[in-house]
């Protein structure tokens, strides 16, 4: 096989039919909500790449430090052949996990982001050329087919992208994960952990104002896609820690009474002054609910490491 393949497992317009459907229920539900994938266009993808680097963004760096002290035994536990990386981004902080597997055959990063996966790809192969790269342009929330790759299969999923499900949509993905797994293989998964208020709001609501224009973002993906006038300036990014469900919860709010036009939805959308849209959920965890949401899918919880502070968690968990 060539080592860079570039796959999508959507039809050409599934992402137009679904941010169309996506946006006529969110924007005429009560609350108002987006799902958070829309956020990740090529400008988005890269604002979050500014986030991971921002000093109040510690997941990034605290999940980097684990992999750097655990991939070793990582690669020792799994021996895997196939590593499959669900919503992988710029692939960065994978390239531990790559340079530890030593009898790596291919890597399989899937995102929704055609722009992430083209340049992580093309940068992977640059720099090893001996490595299968198949990307897989597709929604990790949708039924995943994966390419016919030897085993032992390790699915990773970093960056505590888990907690953007809410519960019962993180139990079908488990679900679905548990399924593309055969005896052998394992999941690797990147979880945050319950701590301050306050370092997890500066988290989501940083000095320079990125994750605001990330948050933001989203309206600019709908003004492009579906002909709507979102003035995003006229929202208000809201970042606040929901104590009772461990969720940090990203909100746009609209700072006056408005209108938005989404004329190829034929939809007319009023805020009221002060009115918040809800953008995005992260769930932070707590290692006896990892525990308990793996095992109700039929995973056990094999391993679990920190980082010094005590910030994240990455677990590896196999097939019962
Ligand atoms: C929070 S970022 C994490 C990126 C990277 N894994 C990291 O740890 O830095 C989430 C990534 O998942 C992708 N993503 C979000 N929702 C997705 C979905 N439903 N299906 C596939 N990819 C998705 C985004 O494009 C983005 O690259």
């Amino acid at each position: 096989m060539s080592p860079f393949l570039l796959t999508r497992t959507l039809p050409e317009d599934a992402t137009e039919a679904a941010l169309r459907a996506d946006v006529l229920k969110g924007l005429t539900s009560s609350p108002k909500t987006l799902p958070p994938k829309w956020f990740y266009d090529a400008h988005g993808s890269d604002l979050f790449e500014q986030i991971t680097a921002l000093p109040e963004y510690y997941p990034t760096r605290a999940e980097r430090e684990i992999l750097v002290a655990r991939a070793a035994e990582i690669a020792a536990a799994t021996g895997a052949r196939t590593l499959v990386e669900l919503g992988s981004g710029s692939s960065e902080k994978t390239r531990h996990l790559l340079d530890a597997l030593t009898g790596l055959h291919t890597y399989v990063p899937v995102d929704v982001s055609d722009s992430a996966l083209t340049q992580a790809g093309h940068a992977l192969i640059a720099e090893r050329p001996d490595l299968n790269v198949h990307a897989l342009i597709a929604d990790f929330t949708v039924a995943l087919e994966l390419p016919d790759t030897p085993g032992p299969r390790l699915v990773a999923f970093l960056g505590g992208t888990i907690g953007n499900l809410l519960p019962d949509e993180r139990a079908k993905f488990l679900a679905a994960v548990r399924a593309l797994l055969s005896p052998g293989d394992a999941l690797l998964l990147g979880t945050d952990l319950v701590k301050d208020e306050q370092v997890l709001v500066r988290a989501y609501d940083d000095a320079a104002g990125v994750t605001a224009a990330f948050n933001r973002n989203v309206l600019s993906v709908i003004n492009r896609e579906l002909d709507a006038d979102f003035d995003p300036g006229a929202f208000e990014h809201v970042a606040l820690w929901d104590a009772g469900n461990e969720w940090i919860e990203m909100r746009l709010r609209s700072r006056t009474a408005q209108t938005v036009k989404i004329p190829s939805l034929d939809l007319a959308v009023d805020f009221v002054a002060g009115e918040e849209l809800h953008t995005e959920v992260s769930a932070k965890f707590r290692k006896d609910g990892v525990r308990a949401e793996l095992a109700a899918v039929g995973l056990e919880l094999a391993r679990w490491w920190t980082d010094g502070e005590g910030r994240f968690a990455l677990s590896l968990s196999t097939v019962r």
